[in-house]
């Protein structure tokens, strides 16, 4: 079992974040270290100057989301945690993948669809190339199990494509160089939307502060934000069925249950009938009650960069010495001569 997953450091994580994807690097964190495999978990600050971004900034995130991510429970004596940017092997091979990977592949992912909009020509080539490190992240360490989150699942699907394609084309047909990742994605959270609008994700780079709970805010702000959060003026069902057309009710009830472990029948069997006069503030606890000894935490970490950087600097070593094989296996593969 090895475990592979990544979080770009731009912004600050969000509720999206958390319930679609850290919680379960968590749970495969300790299934794996309990069965003697292996968890690599890595902030992609490679993947985000692919966007316009400040280099003081991205410096101060990557420290900031090491902080919060052990505040979530990744432990750095059970997993790999590091950063991408002191891991060369990431840009290595996908430089080595890029010759596998098909233009027509990358222009149908949808990410760069949406990112991209109407302004194609001017976006950066690495926006475009994304995916293929993305690849590179996963295959270098020979991934079976990719936590993320709904939206991920397209990169994911190409990554294995990218396998395929490199071990159909350069390997033994008994002796396949890459592991096809698979990911492994949560039912109920794996696409929590924005408290402003149901039909958009929520998102770290929504201008408006409000759409997202921030792992980091405190407790006033949390029930303001679910106070705030967009609903409609019927009372909830009792039944599932009664949530269809309802994406901001079925939103809320959806984190409710991520949250308490519930699915959204027993949510609704708890709740149903009751206006969001009264679901709302049953909800901000929940939040406040889950999130308040991740922001503890965070603030006992954030400002000890000493510390967050030997973090990084010791997943590093050990994420360069992990990939190594695969690396140096992926260029002789090519027939590329380094010695
Ligand atoms: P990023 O930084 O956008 O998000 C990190 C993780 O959070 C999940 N996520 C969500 N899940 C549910 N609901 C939401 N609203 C929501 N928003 C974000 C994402 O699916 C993701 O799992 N390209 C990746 C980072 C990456 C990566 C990788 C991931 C780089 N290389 C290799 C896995 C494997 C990204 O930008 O995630």
């Amino acid at each position: 079992m090895r475990v592979v997953s990544g979080i770009q450091p731009t912004g600050k994580p969000h509720l999206g974040n958390y319930l679609g994807a850290i919680v379960n690097y968590v749970k495969l964190q300790d299934e794996a270290h309990a069965a003697g495999g292996q968890c690599f978990i890595f902030l992609a600050d490679l993947h985000a100057i692919s966007m316009p971004h400040d280099p003081a900034e991205l410096s101060r995130n990557t420290r900031e989301m090491v902080a919060t991510l052990v505040a979530c429970g990744v432990d750095p004596s059970k997993t790999v945690l590091f950063n991408q940017a002191q891991v060369p092997a990431h840009a290595e091979l996908q430089w080595l993948l890029n010759g596998t990977a098909r233009m027509g592949w990358l222009n149908r992912m949808t990410q760069w669809k949406d990112k991209a909009g109407k302004n194609r020509e001017g976006q950066s080539v690495a926006l475009f190339t994304y995916p293929v490190l993305q690849a590179a992240d996963v295959l270098l360490y020979q991934a079976t199990h990719v936590p993320v989150g709904d939206d991920q699942k397209q990169h994911l699907e190409l990554a294995r494509d990218i396998a395929q394609k490199f071990n159909n084309d350069f390997c033994r047909e008994d002796a396949p160089l890459f592991t096809l990742p698979e990911p492994y994605i949560p039912p109920a959270a794996a696409r929590i939307m924005s408290l402003r609008d149901g039909s958009a994700k929520m998102s770290k780079s929504d201008p408006s502060d409000l759409s997202r709970i921030s792992l980091t805010d405190d407790a006033d702000t949390i029930m303001k934000k679910i106070k705030k959060a967009k609903t409609d003026p019927e009372p909830l069902p009792s039944e599932e069925k009664g949530l269809e057309g309802r994406a901001e009710a079925l939103n809320l009830v959806g984190i409710y249950g991520a949250l308490s472990g519930q699915t959204v029948a027993q949510v609704l069997a708890d709740h149903g009938g009751n206006g969001f006069g009264a679901f709302k503030p049953s909800l901000g606890e929940l939040l406040v009650e889950t999130l308040a000894p991740i922001n503890a935490r965070f603030m006992e970490l954030k400002d000890d960069q000493e510390a967050l950087d030997a973090i990084l600097a010791r997943g590093a070593a050990q994420a360069r010495e992990q990939g190594l094989p695969t690396l140096d296996a992926a260029y002789d593969a090519l027939g590329l001569v380094r010695r």
